[in-house]
């Protein structure tokens, strides 16, 4: 996404840079859009202020908040509702009677959920690393950072953009809307309510708006001045399809017809890696299907997920050793893809996609 320094400094309100800071270099890749995943998760605990501002600094073209709900209806960024796995809630006695089981998109879950804290209760929490045993080096970081609300998101995406002079933009992610409606915390209205009095609402900012859900973002189209992307499941269906009766499932959504329909509300589509380039069984690439033809056709950007470099996530093809923690070849997992014909990617190693570009440039 083309966006010059002047530009970027327009969109976010800056003052003009002061002298001593040299423009951002890092990032060549104008018509490539690099998401850092939950920020630079890769090297941080994700969803943090400082794994954020980590992918930015790599060059990330925007971050990815995935946003849940406080009690109190503040948008915070965590990956699902259950809170026990990213933060150090279970080491708060305080909470102990807050554990408990939900159905989670019809699946229970046990541990402690977002929305059963105020935003003070859960910001005397501290993030931790996911995947310990394949990120070992990032849990030096366990406990140390915060719970972000979406607000400071943005915020810091705006301090970014002054300093780095070009527009860091946000990618937010609405996650399980459906079981925040039932529960009378909807996710929407604090969204929009935060885009609009942040400036963002308007079709010029840099940000996308993403969801799983289809409802939701066919919704939002009506009060969102963003372009939309409909992130898509390599199996299964939306679980508001799913809770209506509705038979579609993600394969009719990727369909040449479904993709039309999204085109009706989206701009994108934010398919799984392996709906592009599917794997065997032995987990080696094969063909790549014709779904980034189709989505262009329907007039759709394709932005997939997840490219990161642990050998645990990569095809057999790329792989460096039987070691899952161990790093294989991301540089070339992403080259093959962008073959096929990808806009952008979602990547928790924003400087290898960000390396790739300028080495293939
Ligand atoms: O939003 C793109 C990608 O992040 C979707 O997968 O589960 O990592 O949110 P997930
Ligand atoms: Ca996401």
């Amino acid at each position: 996404m083309a966006v010059t320094a002047a530009t970027a400094l327009a969109l976010v309100g800056a003052a003009p840079a002061t002298a001593d800071r040299t423009p951002d270099t890092t990032t060549a890749h104008d018509d490539f859009t690099i998401v850092g995943h939950r920020g630079a998760s890769g090297y941080r605990p994700e969803h943090t202020l400082a794994s954020y501002e980590l992918a930015a600094r790599m060059g990330a073209d925007f971050i990815e908040p995935d946003l849940v709900t406080t009690k109190d209806g503040v948008l915070v960024a965590r990956h699902e509702p259950e809170i026990g796995g990213t933060t150090d809630v279970a080491d708060h006695p305080e909470f102990a009677d807050r554990k408990t089981t939900k159905s989670l998109d019809g699946v229970n879950v046990t541990g402690w959920f977002a929305e059963d804290f105020t935003l003070a209760e859960l910001k005397t929490l501290r993030a931790k690393e996911r995947i310990p045993d394949l990120r070992q080096q990032n849990t030096i970081y366990d406990g140390r950072y915060e719970v972000p609300t979406l607000q400071e998101v943005i915020d810091l995406a705006k301090r970014l953009s002054r300093e780095l002079r070009r527009e860091i933009g946000i990618y937010p992610e609405t996650k399980h809307p459906t079981y925040f409606e039932k529960q009378g915390l909807a996710l929407e209205p604090p969204l929009v309510r935060t885009l609009t009095r942040n400036g963002l609402n308007r079709p010029s900012a840099k940000v996308y708006v993403q969801s799983f859900e289809v409802t939701n973002l066919i919704e939002l189209r009506r009060v969102l001045r963003v372009p939309l992307v409909q992130l898509t499941s390599a199996s299964g269906a939306p679980f508001d399809f799913v809770a209506a009766g509705d038979p579609r499932t993600y394969a009719d959504i990727v369909s040449p017809a479904g993709l039309r329909d999204v085109a009706k509300y989206a701009k994108g589509l934010g398919p799984e890696k392996s709906q592009i380039i599917p794997r065997d069984a032995a987990g080696f690439l094969t063909t790549p299907t014709t779904l980034v033809t189709d989505a262009h056709r329907a007039g759709l950007k394709v932005h997939p997920y997840t490219f990161r470099a642990e050998n645990a996530f990569l095809p057999a093809d790329f792989r460096s050793s039987a070691v899952p923690s161990q790093y294989g070849d991301l540089f070339a997992e992403i080259a093959a893809f962008r073959a096929a014909g990808i806009d952008g990617l979602f990547t928790d190693n924003p400087d290898v996609a960000v390396a790739q570009e300028q080495l293939a440039a």
